[in-house]
């Protein structure tokens, strides 16, 4: 049925379909399969162009976060590792024994490097700490809202179960709320962009199961006060889940160098769960993730075991069923290749480049850094008249590849190893100080993506947004 918006859905569609399918009619393409199979050579010949037309502009460090090592030798090191155990699937341990080695080192790595053994019992005892290898971030938080949720049921008998969300928190928790029946009681940020503690304590109530916090978040890079949530959570007997998905391999290397990182892991006795990312600051392939929980009893919430189907007895620990055991081993390779002296001298590039960009962003007057972030950061404008969004289009026609925040609008950065090589950082500053010179003399400048952003942060009728944002997955799977 016509309805009024039929135009501009029409216009937006036509759009995102021309920016995310580039190669149309410009390559074979292959609607349904080819009667007879192609040549090797000539589909890897295809798949090389592709790969090498869009490695240009990561590689140089115009992209927040999305390849966070880019090495050279690095890639070809965990493409190895991957090719070598690409045929392992971690459901059959009876056949890939190394998927059980490789994943049980890879949570024991992490909750040693989260202060997993000051947790009050060895890691991987029953007391311990001890966890499971995910897809990835949302996977490690979905599975960790589903656990609480789980667990809340059977010792507490809470059948209208609550999380307690910072808005600054990943959308990953919103997902957890939409599968699970959650109800997310959703609290406010302070002035410098961490979990209003106060709001938390009053949104807590007799169906809450979880408290969630961020060390450090995605929008603005900053830690909330975990140590308080700790103590919240202890006291009212619920989960506290840490979600370090993209601080987990930074922030405990960062503390080693001295920068000032308040306690955020199994050192605080309230922390019931941490989510942390190899595929991010651990500098494996995307697909895997860490979930840890404090004990065995708690992660045996998150486990599904079937007795009586046809098919035989069968167990999965997370989402999955089959899952590529090529991912794990690379992952494995990764962070045994890199280990503590590899992790603490990228961090330690990292910080140096987030240095000389954050004292760029500190010397434009209309730009003020949002919280006191320790590697990833966000700014926001100060004026009136100096539209952040349109700044963020000036710098992506400059080739970066920044995040839009919204409410407030914003300009979200996660600094990786493409920005510590040499001149990024400056070139990042440089083309920030014209991108808001740019704005400051044009204003009224438009042809961007500002007036979308600025409208879909403000529309009042959400649904629209959400309408608009499910055009996008559909314009996605086009042919
Ligand atoms: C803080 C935080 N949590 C969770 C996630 C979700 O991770 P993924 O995209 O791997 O699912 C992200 C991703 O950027 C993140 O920054």
């Amino acid at each position: 049925m016509a309805t009024t918006t039929d135009a501009p859905a029409a216009d937006l569609a036509g759009t995102l379909d021309q920016m995310m399918h580039p190669y149309r009619g410009k390559m074979v393409e292959f609607p349904r399969l080819p009667p007879t199979g192609l040549a090797r050579n000539e589909v890897l010949s295809v798949m090389e162009g592709l790969r090498a037309g869009e490695e240009a502009r990561w590689k140089a460090g115009f992209a927040s976060g999305a390849v966070y090592n880019g090495d050279a030798e690095h890639i070809d090191f965990v493409n190895r590792a991957y090719a070598m155990h690409s045929q392992a699937n971690p459901l059959h341990p009876d056949i890939w024994p190394s998927s059980a080695k490789f994943e049980a080192e890879i949570v024991a790595m992490t909750a040693h490097m989260l202060n997993g053994e000051q947790a009050g019992a060895p890691i991987g005892s029953e007391e311990g700490v001890c966890g499971s290898v995910t897809s990835g971030g949302s996977e490690s938080i979905l599975l960790a809202m589903k656990t609480h949720r789980d667990w809340a049921r059977a010792t507490k008998g809470i059948t209208q179960p609550e999380i307690v969300v910072p808005v600054s928190a990943h959308a990953a928790f919103h997902k957890a709320a939409q599968y699970f029946n959650l109800k997310l009681q959703l609290v406010p940020v302070d002035d410098q962009f961490c979990v209003d503690v106060a709001a938390v304590e009053a949104a807590v109530n007799e169906n809450t199961i979880a408290l969630v916090g961020s060390a450090c978040n995605f929008p603005y890079g900053t830690i909330d006060a975990i140590d308080r949530l700790s103590e919240i959570a202890r006291g009212r007997g619920i989960g506290l889940h840490v979600d370090s998905c993209l601080g987990g391999f930074f922030l405990p290397w960062a503390e080693k160098l001295g920068a000032p990182v308040p306690p955020f892991d199994f050192r605080l006795p309230g922390v019931t769960s941490m989510s942390c990312d190899t595929h991010k600051y651990g500098y494996a392939p995307k697909g895997t993730s860490v979930v840890l929980y404090r004990g065995a009893a708690l992660r045996r919430f998150q486990y599904f075991t079937t007795s009586d189907w046809p098919g035989g007895l069968y167990y999965s620990p997370t989402f999955s069923g089959s899952r590529p055991g090529g991912l794990s081993a690379a992952c494995w390779a990764a962070l045994v290749s890199i280990g503590e002296k590899g992790y603490l001298e990228a961090t330690r590039q990292i910080l140096d480049a987030v240095a000389v960009m954050k004292q760029g962003v500190s010397e434009i007057p209309e730009l003020r850094l949002m919280g006191r972030p320790i590697g990833v950061f966000a700014f926001t404008s100060t004026s009136d008249w100096l539209n952040i969004y349109q700044v963020l289009d000036q710098l992506s026609a400059k080739g970066w590849s920044l995040t839009g925040l919204q409410r407030p609008a914003g300009i979200h950065v996660s600094p990786t190893l493409r920005h510590a090589q040499p001149g990024v950082a400056e070139r990042f500053v440089a083309d920030l100080k014209e991108s808001v010179a740019f704005v400051r003399e044009n204003p009224d400048f438009q042809g961007g993506m500002a007036p979308i952003y600025g409208l879909a942060a403000t529309v009042p009728d959400r649904s629209l947004v959400h309408g608009m944002l499910q055009q996008v997955m559909d314009v996605y799977y086009r042919v």
